[in-house]
């Protein structure tokens, strides 16, 4: 994990190894067909939520081996959940639940305007304690931040404390990431890899398209 010169002081990158940078190099190829995109995109979301859960708190444990011996390990410090920005954060959810059996998950679902690229919240269901969980947020793209926000303020509202969200995407615009330390400093992001910049429409670049299209459409 590796934090660099150029991002926010709340937001981690995978590290750019030849696996990552080849990964990513499939999944930003126009000519990578839905089953591919699919396949490796998951790859690196698996590679995502495992570097998310290293951002949980722990506290010590001591459990007794089958030798009969003490061990002083760690285990989660509180309950986890969960929760995907829809329809794309959807993609996600499957790496979360390989990683944590049975873990509670929630969704909120937020578009963008294809012209404006404003974000606007339909619908959010969420688990009734989440104020008493630390929350893995999902969403594959970041872009202007417009979605991320309206899905945190969603959070906030329900008592989940800023400095209890992870944030986890596959691509991140610096633009978003910017936004996103600036109105919540507290909140951690990791990041598969930071792109140059957003084009006129709010789409990053050299970026892959649309994630949700060419994951579900
Ligand atoms: C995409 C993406 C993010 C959002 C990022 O969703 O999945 O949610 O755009 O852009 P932003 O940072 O500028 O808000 P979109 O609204 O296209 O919906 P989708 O998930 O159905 O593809
Ligand atoms: N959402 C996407 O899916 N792609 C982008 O480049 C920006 C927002």
């Amino acid at each position: 994990m590796s934090t660099s010169e150029n991002l926010p002081p709340n937001a981690y990158r995978l590290p750019r190894s030849n696996q990552l940078e080849g990964l990513m190099t499939i999944i930003r190829d126009k000519n990578t067909s839905r089953g591919e995109f699919i396949f490796y995109s998951d790859r690196i979301i698996r590679l995502l939520v495992e570097e998310g859960l290293n951002h949980l708190p722990t506290l010590p444990k001591q459990i007794t081996t089958e030798t009969g011996e003490d061990y002083d390990g760690v285990g989660f410090e509180g309950k986890v959940c969960g929760v995907s920005i829809l329809r794309a954060g959807e993609a996600m959810e499957s790496a979360l639940r390989e990683c944590l059996r049975s873990v509670r998950i929630g969704k909120v679902l937020v578009q963008r305007n294809e012209e404006t690229g404003e974000a606007r919240l339909y619908y959010a269901k969420l688990p009734e304690d989440i104020h008493e969980r630390f929350v893995l947020l999902l969403d594959p793209m970041l872009a202007t931040g417009g979605s991320a926000i309206r899905a945190i303020e969603v959070l906030l509202s329900k008592g989940v404390k800023q400095d209890k969200i992870v944030f986890l995407n596959v691509l991140s615009a610096p633009e978003g990431l910017k936004v996103m330390y600036e109105k919540y400093p507290k909140m951690k992001i990791v990041t598969g890899w930071v792109d140059r910049k957003l084009d006129e429409r709010n789409y990053i670049v050299p970026g892959l398209g649309d994630f949700g299209d060419r994951y579900f459409a």
